[in-house]
């Protein structure tokens, strides 16, 4: 089959590797339909690439059609239309029966002492293949499937494999309270999708990022939008819009990548941009670019707020104001999303009435082969690149 595999920084390729096949009574294997490309895929596409090996097959929000199964899969059958959550999980362990399906117990990647094995997500995750190909192979599939009825096109489904659940969580983590205010970080998928989240609970959204055509799309969805290239200070800037206070909660949807990316100016500003009464002591400190989303969300936060992270973050050794976050007494949430939590919730907003904007969410549909081509302007933001799908069969 067709696979897009890793092969160094920057540098993925579209190959014929061996078809993937049952190998454990748990495992499925389906036909891909759609496999999209995620802001998670740039950490594997530069910064963590000292995980990777060569060949390694990515691609972890897959959906599609059910052409195998082993003999302990559950209900899951040939020819069932299932979307496939990012993580590999049992369902029956006792982390799993907390619905923290990310620290499934079964699949946890002991030797890395991280938590469940993700599909295309390096040697971190447990190096399982990845979805951006003509076929999958699904471990614990019993568990690890959404169900999907037949009929509507895939756009509906695309995004219930990561980017919504993940969304969802991140709003959910922020704890909003009731008529209260979410400053969202980032306006890439999962930004985008959280301001339309938090926008459908009633909350007021101030969605900020510096890509003009990302903050276009959320504005004209109705949610403020604040452009980083235009403020002094984004701290500041918030405040003026929250009656000095700063909002109940920020969501940091930017994660590592703010360095890396065009926001790699904004970072070079840093010393100028960071929060004044974070930056002095920490510009010391290599490695202080990547943190950049998360200092502002901690200068941007009301005392006594929320602060929760979809943004993934790598390394130890950065610094963080742990003074500045006592004294306000900021609470902190994160991690991958549990993607098989949320469903429920989100799978009723996927009507015909659309009220996420799931069917226009794409910005680019594309076969396999311009994988390479869709990687590189992803991260360099692009050609209006906001969320590609890759689709096997084009
Ligand atoms: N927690 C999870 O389960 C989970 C799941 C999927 C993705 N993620 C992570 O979420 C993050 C976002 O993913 P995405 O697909 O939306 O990626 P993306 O890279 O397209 O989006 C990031 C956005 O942040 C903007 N940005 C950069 N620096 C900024 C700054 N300092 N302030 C404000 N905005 C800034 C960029 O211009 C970009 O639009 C990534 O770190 C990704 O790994 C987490
Ligand atoms: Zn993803
Ligand atoms: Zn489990």
């Amino acid at each position: 089959m067709k696979a897009v595999t890793w092969h160094g920084q920057r540098d993925v390729r579209v190959e014929e590797v061996p078809d993937p096949f049952v190998q454990e009574p748990t495992d499925a294997v389906i036909r891909v339909t759609t496999s999209n490309i995620c802001g998670s895929d740039l950490h594997l596409y530069e910064p963590l690439s000292p995980f990777m090996g060569v060949g390694d097959i990515l691609g972890h929000e897959s959906m599609g059609q059910v052409v195998e199964v082993g003999s302990s899969v559950g209900n899951l059958k040939v020819g069932d239309r299932v979307s496939i959550p990012f993580q590999i999980s049992c369902g029956h362990c006792w982390m799993c029966r907390q619905q923290l399906y990310t620290q499934c117990e079964t699949t946890q990647v002991r030797e890395q002492g991280t938590g469940a094995a993700l599909f295309g997500f390096s040697k971190l995750y447990g190096e399982v293949a990845g979805g951006q190909a003509e076929y999958l192979r699904v471990p614990q599939a019993q568990f690890t499937h959404i169900p999907l009825p037949d009929g509507p096109p895939d756009d509906r489904f695309a995004y219930l494999s990561d980017i919504l659940p993940t969304a969802w969580q991140g709003v959910e983590y922020a704890a909003v309270p009731e008529g209260g205010t979410l400053v969202v970080l980032g306006l890439g998928p999962i930004g985008d999708f959280a301001c339309r989240i938090a926008q459908h609970k009633g909350y007021r959204v101030i969605g900020v990022d510096l890509v003009p055509e990302r903050l276009a799309r959320v504005r004209a969805r109705g949610v403020e939008v604040v452009d980083l290239n235009e403020v002094e200070e984004i701290g500041d800037a918030i405040r003026d819009l929250t009656d000095g206070r700063g909002p109940d909660s920020v969501l940091d949807a930017v994660g590592m990548e703010a360095h890396g990316s065009p926001a790699t100016s904004f970072v070079q500003k840093a010393a100028g941009l960071l929060p004044k009464a974070v930056s002095a002591p920490l510009m010391e400190h290599a490695g202080v670019d990547r943190l950049n989303a998360l200092y502002s969300a901690i200068d941007i936060v009301r005392r006594g707020g929320t602060i929760s992270l979809s943004g993934v973050y790598g390394g130890a050794a950065d610094p963080m104001p742990l003074m500045t976050m006592f004294d306000k007494q900021i609470q902190l949430r994160m991690g991958q999303c549990n993607v098989k939590r949320w469903i429920p919730e989100i799978m009723p907003l996927l009507t015909d009435a659309d009220p996420l904007g799931v069917d226009t969410f794409a910005t680019h549909r594309v076969p396999l082969s311009e994988a390479p081509e869709m990687y590189r302007k992803f991260q360099q933001k692009e050609d209006g690149v906001v969320k590609v799908q890759l689709k096997p069969e084009l």
